[in-house]
């Protein structure tokens, strides 16, 4: 594995692979790196000539400045959990990402103004940001991402429409702890007692689907939202199920083809994502 800092070097590395029809394979990532991640990146390494990672902890997409401070950092464990499957590491500094003023205004319709986007200002405007920068610099024929990040995930599809990128964007499936909690970086903040506490979220996640027969959405909504708060170290902060697509809110199971409920919650301070498909 080659670990780059530049992005001439590491784009004129990639340019040379290009040149021998090489296929380049791409995993953007924040670093912490778990499990999850390493599903992606042995994917991509699975379907690519070329396995590209990147890690860099992206400041333009906290809107909560704690947060960013306490983001996992742990880049020596990192690299070596990668190093059989990556090819070449990308772990720029901020000002190599960000070396000139970058003012683009995205429009991403309704997608960044519900759920992740209307909790957390501004975080789809800097996922945005450094995804197309970060393609910019690698060219990948192929990018990989969690469908953890649900939300994140179809902003991605338009950015790739709406900029003319030629790039398939691979969905990948969430990978969970043993308890059912959708692993995530944040989880290592969680002591022992809260982590399995926060398994509850996915417990109520997979039992609401028993009840798409007898519920409507937002009866089922309720159910959730009421069951997950019983629990007193656990506080939602949204759940809402939308349409795949426009993820505009659903009232009736027949509205739409592909159906999925997102959820955001609260436990011991650090925020957890998930959600369930249920059509
Ligand atoms: O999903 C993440 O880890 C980040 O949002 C991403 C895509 C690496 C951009 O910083």
């Amino acid at each position: 594995m080659d670990k780059y800092t530049l992005k001439k070097e590491i784009s004129k590395k990639i340019y040379e692979q290009k040149k021998q029809n090489k296929k380049i394979g791409f995993v953007p990532t924040m670093g912490a790196l778990h499990n999850g991640h390493l599903s992606l990146i042995k994917k991509c390494k699975a379907e690519n000539d070329i396995c590209v990672v990147s890690i860099f902890v992206n400041p333009t997409q906290f809107n909560d400045k704690n947060d960013l401070e306490k983001y996992p950092r742990t880049l020596n464990a990192d690299l070596e959990k990668i190093q059989n499957f990556c090819d070449f590491v990308f772990v720029p500094d901020e000002n190599e990402i960000y070396d000139t003023p970058d003012n683009r205004v995205f429009d991403f319709g309704n997608l960044d103004k519900v759920m992740e986007g209307k909790h957390r200002a501004g975080h789809f405007k800097g996922v945005a940001q450094v995804v197309s920068l970060l393609f910019d610099i690698i060219t990948p024929d192929k990018a990989y991402f969690g469908k953890k990040d649900f939300q994140q995930l179809a902003i991605i599809k338009k950015l790739v429409k709406d900029y003319n990128y030629n790039i398939d964007i691979i969905p990948c499936d969430i990978i969970r702890e043993e308890s059912g909690l959708a692993m995530s970086s944040r989880n290592e903040r969680l002591n022992p007692e809260l982590r399995k506490n926060a398994s509850e979220i996915y417990k109520t996640l997979k039992k609401s689907l028993d009840y798409i027969n007898i519920k409507d959405p937002e009866q089922l909504t309720k159910y959730v939202i009421n069951t997950i708060n019983k629990n007193s170290d656990i506080t939602v902060e949204y759940y809402d199920i939308v349409d795949d697509n426009t993820l505009k809110p659903i009232k009736k199971w027949d509205e739409s083809k592909n159906i999925t409920g997102c959820i955001a919650a609260y436990t011991g301070g650090v925020r957890l994502i998930d959600n369930i498909k249920y059509k």
